[in-house]
């Protein structure tokens, strides 16, 4: 006699009886990149399926996006405007501002909308901060992302999301919610973002690599990947500074990291599968070498196994419209 645990995999039926870990469409967040020119739908090749909207054409893409089950939307803006520190940014008429107000108009509560807070897209340079000679500057930008946080929450965010990593940052944005009496607005910190290789596809949609002028990659600011505990520290600094939801990036090299933050917080945890996971799916699936919708099911069930309450992800549409859940 011994004990046999294939019993409880004889079929279907049983497996999904038994599985420990769900995806429910209420825990998936769709980002979108937000341009100017209101009609806007440009595909971006890096990130095959995913394109930049204008104002008008998101406004639709979300209408759809919530009929399938969608109800998070997370923006960031992409504009032509640079300058050194990131002034288009707290534009209260740039496409992030206006995608805002257009998107609460349009649904109200029924849609959650969550707007990038970072200086990367919006400066000549594309550091995450204010650059200084070769230094990323980190208390100089920290008035800068407070105000850029508090014009977006003006505009109708419901949360702000920092994925700067300058330290204080988010003790400093709830300082400047609060006193511009936008105290409903929530702060979803990139807790644990990792200087990570795998954000080339997003810095082609968003166009925000780093650029002559500045430190060539952003490992004075964000996470050493060599590293764990810190990750746990940097989850304790945001939580103590007010962070309302806290985030691991990227997701899937990272599942130790996830399930070391779940364990040491008491917020909501977001992980955050970045355009290199979404684009290694889709360029192994292109081959022929593995099924997309087995791919992302796997991948999604992982990252909320490790502990992830909230997916943030490329693949929350084409997941809903073909059941790949
Ligand atoms: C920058 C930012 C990045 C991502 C989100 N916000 C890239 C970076 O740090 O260069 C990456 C997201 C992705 O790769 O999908 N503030």
């Amino acid at each position: 006699m011994h004990d046999r645990p294939r019993r409880l995999r004889a079929t279907p039926a049983m497996r999904d009886l038994v599985a420990e870990t769900r995806v429910v469409p209420a825990q998936l967040v769709q980002p979108h990149f937000v341009v100017p020119e209101d009609r806007a739908e440009v595909p971006i090749p890096a990130l095959p399926g995913i394109a930049r909207m204008g104002v008008d054409t998101l406004v639709r893409r979300v209408a759809a996006d919530r009929e399938l089950g969608i109800r998070t939307a997370l923006l960031f803006g992409v504009v032509d405007k640079k300058d050194p520190l990131g002034r288009a940014g707290e534009d209260p008429q740039g496409p992030v501002h206006r995608a805002c107000a257009a998107l609460k108009r349009e649904f109200g509560d029924e849609v959650t909308v969550v707007a990038d807070v970072c200086l990367c897209t919006y400066t000549d340079h594309g550091h995450c901060g204010v650059v200084e000679g070769p230094r990323v500057r980190n208390d100089e930008s920290l008035p800068l992302l407070a105000r850029q946080a508090v014009s977006l929450a003006r505009a109708g965010a419901d949360v702000v999301a920092p994925s700067d990593m300058m330290d204080g940052r988010v003790a400093a944005i709830r300082a400047g919610l609060d006193a511009a009496g936008l105290t409903e607005c929530a702060i979803l910190s990139y807790a644990a973002k990792y200087a990570s290789n795998f954000y080339g596809p997003f810095r082609q949609a968003a166009d925000s690599a780093p650029r002559a002028g500045g430190p060539k990659d952003r490992k004075t600011y964000q996470m050493d990947y060599r590293n764990r505990a810190e990750a746990v520290r940097e989850a304790l600094l945001d939580q103590a500074e007010g962070a309302d939801l806290l985030m691991v990036k990227p997701a899937l090299a990272y599942l130790d990291v996830i399930a070391a933050v779940r364990a040491a917080v008491a917020r909501p945890l977001a992980a955050y599968l970045v355009s290199g996971e979404y684009a290694a799916v889709e360029a192994l699936a292109e081959k022929g070498l593995a099924d997309r919708g087995a791919l992302v099911h796997e991948h999604l069930h992982a990252v909320r196994r490790a502990g992830a309450d909230l997916l943030i992800t490329y693949h929350a549409r084409p997941a809903l419209q073909h059941g790949w859940l």
